[in-house]
């Protein structure tokens, strides 16, 4: 019997390419960029299955140009907003996604992106290298305090929980916004369920840990910049879309808030003449929060398991859509 057929959309660690080569035919994406649509649909056409990344997307057009033999579609990313969950659920297709293995990495680089725009990293690193840095001013890169702040998570997740934790180390009071109050979690950590409109008042850190859905697409707009302190640091290691870029450009400009650390940006990469580029204030990375080699290799593993299980019928790892995924054989 000839072996299922899979498109992998880019390359990641070697053993999972090698466990998933073991039960299927690859066709291995081996380029640094992205297939352009026409590529990732030509390529689609009989597939038994995908591993994916954030940056293919993936909707009911993709799903039915590969034919109704389309078994698994498995992302190598938490989030999953480039694929049409729907689509695939009205399909029965199950859609595996890797969480958890990426949590202590993302909360790790979220809290590293709130120390180093809040203590000015970037400007210090940069005057130390071009010359600038002329002598030692009792006025010369002043920052924010980080111990004993307030920090506000917008998203109590399994990432912003970790965040949450990791401040508990420099005496932060630990203020949340989510649509679900976790007492829950309220009983491991000493932490205050608030309004959107308080957390944005009293933190002296935000940091998001949302997903992108319609209600939290720009989520950060002017308004929301408006009501925050001028000594406040905003934090993005979720989705770029949640803050709407030019708000924050003005907000930033205007010093209506100190700081902003963004790991992802709309779109991205951010074009290079973005005004927020201009802004030393703006520390930007490119999406790099999970991108250790432990955690890289975690996710390239869990999105091959999810996979090589959707091929076989059997129950994918970590499921977004489980009602689909009720096993066949
Ligand atoms: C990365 O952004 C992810 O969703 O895993």
């Amino acid at each position: 019997m000839s072996k299922p057929k899979v498109l992998i959309t880019r390359n990641i660690f070697p053993e999972a390419i090698e466990a998933i080569k073991e039960v299927a035919e690859i066709d291995l994406w081996t380029d640094e960029m992205p297939p352009t649509r026409e590529v990732l649909i030509e390529k689609s056409k009989g597939i038994d299955g995908i591993l994916c990344l954030l940056t293919d997307k993936i909707d009911g057009e993709f799903m039915d140009n590969a034919g109704p033999q389309l078994k698994v579609i498995s992302q190598i990313a938490v989030g999953y907003n480039n694929i049409d969950i729907g689509a695939a659920t009205k399909r029965n297709i199950p859609v595996g996604y890797t969480p958890d293995v990426l949590t202590h990495a993302t909360a790790d680089f979220a809290f590293t992106l709130l120390m180093s725009a809040a203590r000015l990293i970037i400007p210090g690193h940069t005057a130390a290298h071009d010359g600038s840095w002329k002598t030692w001013h009792p006025l010369h890169f002043l920052g924010q305090d980080i111990y004993g702040s307030k920090l506000g998570i917008v998203g109590m997740g399994r990432i912003g929980f970790e965040m949450a934790k990791r401040s508990t180390g420099f005496d932060m009071d630990i203020l949340y916004y989510d649509v679900d109050r976790r007492e829950d979690l309220e009983k491991e950590l000493e932490m205050a369920h608030v309004s959107m409109d308080e957390l944005l008042k009293d933190s002296d850190f935000v940091s998001i840990h949302v997903d992108l859905n319609p209600t939290t697409t720009h989520m950060f707009s002017d308004k929301q910049f408006k009501q925050m302190k001028s000594s406040s640091v905003v934090i993005n290691a979720a989705r770029g879309p949640v803050i709407d870029h030019m708000a924050l450009y003005r907000a930033l400009k205007n010093k209506e808030i100190a700081a902003a650390g963004l790991d992802v940006t709309e779109p991205e990469p951010i074009p290079d003449n973005h005004p927020l580029l201009s802004l030393d204030n703006c520390l930007i990375v490119p999406h790099i929060a999970s991108a250790t080699f432990a955690t890289r290799r975690a996710m390239s593993n869990l999105a091959a398991t999810n996979l090589i299980n959707g091929l076989l019928g059997k129950s994918l790892s970590t499921c977004v859509n489980p009602e689909v995924d009720i096993k066949k054989i």
